[in-house]
């Protein structure tokens, strides 16, 4: 298994592009299953999820032409994104099997389109992850509401609308982008009116809502809390540009900030990072907005600890929860870091305190007293964000870090190393 080797100390100057969100792409590809003709998705990063996403929806019978047919990126979208044309004019098949589904728990995602389109589906529970049990109840009692039939059997959601589905008002008791994106992509097709309250608001779901408004959907309260779905009897083809990674950005942001350099990130929207900023803000960085997306450097000296607490969006990510804390490992001072989205999400804190980090977990909460140094180490993490917070402190520890289990990186970060070796990391991969 490839590994990644980084050696610390160098600040970091120079141009990032931000990639296409991988979150916001995975529902979009999701909602080809909606109509027979054309989604051609523009911006797409190229990972590892996109890859497994592709082959679920292939499964299903959607033809997938990438970049107009040439790999070699011939037909890009002109700004360094893939271009996926998605075609699902006759369902091959509404089951979604365990082995997909396991490798990536966004498959769950083809659940909704699939009833709303086809009038069942059979889609592998997920199953528990490194980051928490999270479970999809929500989805499925959503779905009940919307009229469908819900049995669990074999591991699989069976799920059942044969007349379709009619709309209804769904009340969420807690936020969740996931079940607000499927039961968005089934509510579009729905006899009638659907009002999605307590809804998600993350930049993902009004990207998504706008791409199926592109394709025909009538849905009004994007941005808000409540989204209202006007069932309509057809969707057609679209063409839609996948928003920038906002998680990227802001992690791209905190590399910048751990190792005293000046990053431009360029395409990055400030409007979907606010409260990461704000919080770095306080922590004496200094970040301005630029006509290309921002400009991040260290205000004046030494970092300051902050304390943050994870929430749904416009609150701070917990997909940024670990970056940030390395980046406190480092500050002057102590930081309260408390996580309130996903109940197992600190598996960076031993690996961190192998590389010198001082972090006291209680409960939810991780107490960091700030070092004035870190160490590099062998490490590894079982997750994504994980690893990534891993890259970032080993990009200012003293000596070598070797961070292992890179394929949970290749799932979210495009072409890590080339980015930050750039801006002047000493960063490669080891492949075996
Ligand atoms: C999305 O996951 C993201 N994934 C996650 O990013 C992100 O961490 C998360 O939203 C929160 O922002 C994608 O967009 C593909 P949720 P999702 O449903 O939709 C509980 C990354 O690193 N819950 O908003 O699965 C759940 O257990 C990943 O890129 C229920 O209880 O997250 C969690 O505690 C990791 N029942 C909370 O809600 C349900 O039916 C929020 O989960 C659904 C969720």
């Amino acid at each position: 298994m490839d590994q990644i080797r980084v050696r610390g100390g160098r600040p970091l100057t120079g141009d990032i592009r931000i990639s296409g969100s991988k979150n916001a792409a995975l529902p979009l590809m999701a909602a080809s299953l909606l109509t027979d003709q054309t989604l051609t998705l523009t911006n797409l990063p190229h990972l590892n999820d996109i890859t497994t996403m592709a082959g679920l929806l292939a499964q299903h019978g959607v033809d997938i032409v990438l970049n107009g047919g040439s790999e070699a990126g011939g037909h890009t979208d002109g700004q360094g994104g893939r271009v996926l044309e998605l075609t699902a004019g006759k369902l091959a098949s509404s089951r979604a099997p365990y082995d997909l589904v396991r490798k990536m728990r966004a498959g769950v995602l083809v659940l909704g389109p699939l009833v709303a389109r086809a009038g069942e589906a059979e889609v592998s529970l997920p199953g528990g992850c490194a980051i928490g049990t999270r479970p999809v109840d929500l989805h499925l009692k959503g779905l009940e509401q919307l009229g469908a039939t819900i049995e669990l059997q074999d591991g699989y959601i069976h799920a059942r609308a044969p007349h379709g589905l009619t709309g209804a008002e769904i009340v969420f008791p807690t936020v969740s982008v996931g079940a607000t994106e499927n039961l968005m992509m089934a509510a579009v097709l729905a006899k009638g009116e659907t009002r999605l309250v307590n809804a998600a608001r993350e930049p993902e779901i009004a990207d998504l809502a706008a791409c199926l408004i592109r394709m025909g959907a009538a849905i009004t309260g994007l941005g808000s809390d409540t989204l209202v779905i006007y069932g309509v009897d057809r969707l057609h083809g679209a063409r839609h540009a996948v928003i920038p990674d906002r998680i990227e950005a802001g992690t791209y942001a905190m590399a910048a900030a751990i190792t005293d350099g000046h990053l431009n990130l360029v395409g990055a929207k400030p409007e979907h990072l606010r409260a990461v900023l704000e919080a770095l803000a306080q922590a004496g960085v200094e970040i301005s907005e630029t006509n290309r997306g921002l400009s991040v450097k260290r205000a004046n000296g030494r970092l300051s600890g902050v304390d943050v607490m994870t929430e749904p969006f416009p609150g701070f990510p917990t997909d940024l929860q670990a970056q940030m804390m390395a980046l406190m490992a480092t500050a002057e001072g102590a930081s309260m870091i408390t996580e309130s989205i996903f109940e197992n999400r600190f598996m960076h804190v031993p690996e961190l305190m192998r590389m010198g980090a001082n972090i006291n977990v209680h409960g939810a909460s991780a107490l960091v007293r700030g070092q004035a140094g870190l160490t590099g180490a062998p490490v590894m993490a079982t997750d994504l964000r994980a690893s990534v917070s891993l890259v970032l402190a080993g990009l200012v520890a003293e000596g070598e870090t070797l961070v292992s289990r890179v394929y949970h990186l290749d799932r979210g970060y495009e072409l890590i190393e080339e980015k930050l070796s750039a801006c002047g990391a000493d960063i490669e991969r080891i492949s075996d």
